[in-house]
């Protein structure tokens, strides 16, 4: 976690600053996504959907793992067996809590209590599973500022053009923040406030414990309001405070897929001028997707139609796409990778790949390696500048260096009953349209007469011939195809061979 690592990075003997205020601390944060999220329309919970290669509660505690808080605890409702389920993957210090009716965000907060530890003496924050451009600069400034100021409340705000259905913030005749107002319980004249409730916010501990147990669902909806804490910290005596946020799209919630669309675009657009600062060149920003998991090298160059998913990295100077899909890979330096299609393949230093190249999981390119035209590889290791040029298949084999593969070869790995693996050695020629029948192994410095079909080794240096010999039928066409195009073509090479031949 970054605070941590800056302490732990102080040198020894270096002066200790003053220490940041106790309450700095955050106890716990509180991640609400038991909502049912209706408008998505879709079988999956709303907070599983993706953006940017991560669902929406997993961007939601991406950004809360920036403070290093004791607990963190996401209260599940809608779907939670899928989303408990998928926390334990994405993030198992997290923990649930179930809110089996959504009786309201104040409820959601009281059922998460319990699972947040001894909260009394420090902050708490509560975010929302499905924000996912909250950053976790935004929510460490938040408690800092909100340590500062020693509030018992500060909530993120925003002014927006168009309020509809978000709660007011209410401010007194001195501009302090009296209270939040749900639209649909707000006046005429609160409902033209522009200042908008984000639903983010630091708590003092204690206040809130104090104010949660106070909340009555006394409003439009018959809910407990989290909202409601706001002005009964104030009226415990406790100062309550906003903090305003320029970027809108970071407490922008994600309600239906034309948003989670827009939010896409957006992730993809910062993600993409992240990398393009750091020194990638990407030639059509808005035809580039990269996910927030992928790293990329200076002078990488990504053309347009590029799509990099995962954990896929790519080193310095490599050339990706156009039109080139790229999920969980490893590109090394100065690679190049074009259309292509490829998953959880490495792809070595000045390895060339493609076009129109399909690589499977488990394929691995050594540096100066090539996959060109037409060549679906998986489960197989192609050795340091060997190359499988065009229109083959290699599956389940290793490949040593300096080998070529002619056009048109397989690696015929299967018998219908289980997979076997081809083993190919240093400098060996196999060639064009070779049937490798595995289990098989060609030798070092072995080659491959074209169009074999090779059931047995081939010993280092021999020559592996598995082909019918040609048997020619001369006049097959004069006589069974008698005045036919072909016939006349014949008749004139014939000809003219007898013409040529006194000349000879
Ligand atoms: C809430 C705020 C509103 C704010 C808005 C910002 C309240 C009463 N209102 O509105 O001031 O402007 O968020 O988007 O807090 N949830 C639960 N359990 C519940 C209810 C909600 O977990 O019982 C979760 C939802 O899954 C969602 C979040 O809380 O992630 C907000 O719920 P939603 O219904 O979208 O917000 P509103 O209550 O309309
Ligand atoms: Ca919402």
């Amino acid at each position: 976690m970054p605070i941590q690592a800056a302490a732990a990075a102080r040198p020894e003997g270096d002066p200790v600053t003053a220490p940041s205020p106790p309450d700095a601390h955050v106890s716990a944060v509180i991640v609400l996504a038991a909502g049912e999220g209706t408008r998505m329309r879709s079988a999956t919970p709303k907070v599983l959907h993706e953006i940017g290669g991560r669902s929406l509660v997993g961007h939601a505690v991406a950004a809360a793992d920036g403070l290093a808080a004791d607990r963190l605890v996401v209260v599940v409702g809608h779907g939670r067996e899928q989303v408990t389920a998928h926390l334990a993957q994405v993030a198992p210090h997290a923990r649930t809590a179930v809110q089996a009716e959504q009786l309201g965000t104040g409820h959601a907060v009281q059922q998460a209590l319990p699972e947040a530890g001894d909260v009394a003496s420090g902050t708490v924050v509560v975010t929302y599973g499905d924000v996912p451009l909250l950053t976790a600069a935004t929510l460490q400034a938040l408690v800092a500022e909100h340590a500062s100021a020693g509030n018992a409340v500060t909530v993120l705000t925003a002014r927006v053009a168009d309020p509809t259905g978000y709660g007011r913030i209410v401010r007194d005749a001195a501009g302090t923040v009296a209270a939040i107002v749900e639209h649909r319980d707000a006046t005429a004249e609160q409902r033209a406030i522009d200042e908008i409730n984000s639903g983010i916010y630091a708590f003092d501990g204690a206040a809130l414990l104090r104010c949660l147990a106070q909340l009555r669902p006394d409003n439009d909806q018959g809910e407990l309001y989290l909202t409601d804490v706001l002005a009964l910290a104030r009226a415990d005596g406790g100062r309550v405070a906003a903090q305003m946020i320029d970027d809108v799209w970071q407490t922008e919630g994600v309600n239906d897929r034309v948003q989670l669309a827009a939010m896409r675009r957006e992730l993809n657009r910062r993600v993409v001028e992240r990398w393009m600062r750091e020194g990638v060149t990407v030639v059509d920003p808005a035809t580039t997707w990269v996910d927030v998991t992928v790293s990329l090298g200076r002078d990488a160059l990504l053309e347009p139609g590029t799509i990099l998913r995962g954990a896929t990295t790519v080193d310095a100077e490599a050339l990706i796409g156009p039109d080139t899909l790229l999920v969980d890979c490893v590109v090394d330096r100065g690679a190049a990778v074009v259309r292509t299609h490829a998953t959880g393949a490495v792809i070595g230093a000045g390895a060339q790949v493609g076009p129109f190249t399909f690589l499977r999981p488990g394929t691995r390119l050594a540096a100066g390696a090539k996959a060109g035209a037409y060549v679906e590889i998986k489960n197989a290791t192609v050795g340091e500048g060997s190359k499988v040029p065009h229109l083959s298949y290699v599956g389940d084999a290793t490949i040593g260096e300096g080998s070529n593969i002619g056009a048109a070869t397989v690696f015929v790995n299967y018998d219908g009953v289980a997979k076997h693996r081809t083993v190919v050695g240093d400098h060996v020629r196999i060639g064009s349209d070779t049937m490798l029948v595995a289990p098989v192994t060609i030798g070092d410095g072995a080659y491959t007469a074209a169009g074999s079909v090779i059931t047995e080794d081939v010993p280092p240096g021999a020559l592996g011939l598995g082909r019918a010999r040609q048997r020619t039928v001369e006049g097959w066409v004069g006589a069974r195809r008698p005045g036919s195009a072909a016939a006349r073509a014949a008749e004139a090479a014939q000809g003219a061979e007898a013409g040529q031949a006194p000349a000879d």
